[in-house]
């Protein structure tokens, strides 16, 4: 099929490309240019997927794991020829640096890898059973159909987390891909296409009113499971909807990630891989280090490392190579970002470096000090470029403190105490834990990734992930 970039103002469902005459405009978060405009589906469109859907079902579920496998590795490697490109659509649609989405299009792809060597190792259990004229057997079944949201932050990764285990499970997909980077989902159904993912398998549906939408999708029987990426505010709402039709659900919500720094720790590794949590993709993800909290003994000597790395980042256009940190994604996350930094500062905080907005969306990558404990900073997630840090004293206060939020996604600690390192993990009530390592999910496909409290439901990557995506059924046999 031809890559026609035509194909990525349009939305792949039915059977076909449809150019809708309903669009909604895309910009680059760079400049505010306009990059292009995009079908807008409506709730008539998803009953059409939903129809298709089924109807895809019913034959991919019966394809042979080991088959499915082959065209995920196709994708896998298309995706991988298609590097550049893709990286270059990622950081016109949002904003982040090309660097960090040429290793996006790596980690996204290493998903669809894993995936495909595991299709076809799906399989069941013999089960014992307590009367010697029986046999016992599990299969492993598709769920069948899934309704995907994805967000902005990892226009690619967040699809293929979700997409490789579904698809080589035997499940069919339809995707709402976030409006802010929708394009980047339709040049990966167009490479799913191209590498033999029979029609309808993945529908890619862009919309600009998520709300009327997802309505049929959420409504429908036939619609055997959610999986959400984003807000815990839109979370919750899903997860009231999947319960009136008994959806599996999976969802990866809101972060409010912190950081022990204790007196035992190397600070020189431990400021590095805080400025790597933090600020990549201009501190726009949910496993981001949010809150800061170091040992009073070292907090003068780690606060001036982590200011001095700070202030030498390079910001700038995010097209460009050397570019560190880039723009934040639209007027809203900017709005939230200033209004965070300006309560921290009316309430007796330092910036030690940054602490301003420079036009356009542009945060400077900022370090504020004497945080005040009741500071909103404290309380919600940033989603930028801001690292608010705080003193503590004992092992047990800083625990209380790192814990102190109704998010679980990921926390961070640095010590090189092994026990303390262990105790530390232990207590904290985190879904990921970091030790002495600022990107525990760095080119890890196989890893669960997922949160606790109100950062979520299951896990996704490895095992864990494809399990999303897989019904148990037994099945018992008498021989008389
Ligand atoms: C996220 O922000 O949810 C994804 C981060 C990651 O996969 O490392």
């Amino acid at each position: 099929m031809s890559r026609d970039p035509a194909t990525r103002s349009r939305a792949y469902f039915a059977g076909g490309w449809h150019a809708l005459d309903r669009t909604f405009p895309v910009f680059h978060p760079g400049n505010g240019q306009l990059i292009g405009e995009v079908a807008d589906c409506s709730a008539g469109d998803a009953r059409q997927a939903i129809d298709a859907a089924e109807r895809a079902l019913r034959s991919w579920r019966r394809v042979n794991g080991y088959e499915r496998g082959r065209v995920l590795r196709r994708w896998f490697e298309l995706m991988l020829a298609h590097q550049e490109p893709l990286a270059r659509l990622m950081t016109l649609e949002m904003g982040k640096p090309i660097t960090e989405t040429r290793g996006e299009v790596h980690y996204a792809a290493s998903f669809i890898e894993w995936c495909a060597e595991e299709a076809g190792r799906i399989a069941g259990e013999r089960v014992n059973l307590r009367f010697p004229h029986k046999r016992g057997l599990t299969v492993q079944e598709p769920v069948g159909i899934v309704y995907a949201v994805t967000p902005w932050n990892f226009p690619a990764g967040m699809i293929t987390r979700k997409a490789a285990p579904a698809l080589a499970a035997g499940c069919v997909m339809i995707l709402k891909p976030a409006e802010l980077s929708p394009m980047t989902a339709l040049y990966l159904a167009e490479l799913w296409l191209e590498a033999g993912g029979p029609p309808d398998t993945f529908q890619v549906l862009p919309t600009n009113d998520a709300p009327a939408f997802s309505q049929p999708l959420m409504a429908d029987e036939r619609v055997r499971k959610l999986t959400f990426t984003g807000s815990t505010e839109v979370g919750r709402l899903l997860y009231g909807q999947a319960a009136r039709t008994i959806k599996r659900v999976s969802l990866e919500l809101g972060g409010h990630a912190p950081v022990l720094v204790f007196d035992d720790a190397d600070l020189e590794g431990a400021a590095r891989e805080v400025i790597a949590s933090k600020f990549r993709n201009a501190g726009q993800t949910c496993v981001c280090t949010n809150r800061v909290y170091v040992q009073r003994g070292v907090t003068e000597a780690f606060t001036r490392l982590l200011t001095e790395k700070t202030a030498a980042l390079t910001v700038g256009d995010p097209l460009l190579d050397g570019t560190q940190v880039g723009p934040v994604v639209e007027q809203a996350g900017l709005d939230k970002i200033q209004a965070q930094v300006q309560d921290a500062l009316a309430r007796g905080a330092r910036a030690t470096t940054g602490g301003q907005a420079t036009g356009g969306l542009y945060f400077q990558p900022t370090v504020l000090t004497d945080v005040h404990p009741d500071s909103v900073i404290l309380r919600e997630e940033t989603f930028g470029p801001v690292a608010p840090v705080v003193v503590f004293d004992t092992e047990e206060e800083g625990l209380a403190l790192a814990n102190a939020s109704e998010f679980g996604l990921a926390a961070y600690a640095y010590t090189r105490d092994l026990g303390r390192a262990f105790r530390v993990a232990e207590g904290l009530e985190y879904g990921i834990v970091g030790l002495n390592d600022g990107l525990p999910s760095a080119n890890a496909p196989h890893i669960p990734f997922g949160g606790m409290k109100n950062s979520g439901v299951g896990r996704e990557g490895g095992h864990w992930g494809l399990d999303e995506y897989l019904e148990t059924k037994f099945i018992s046999l008498s021989l008389v």
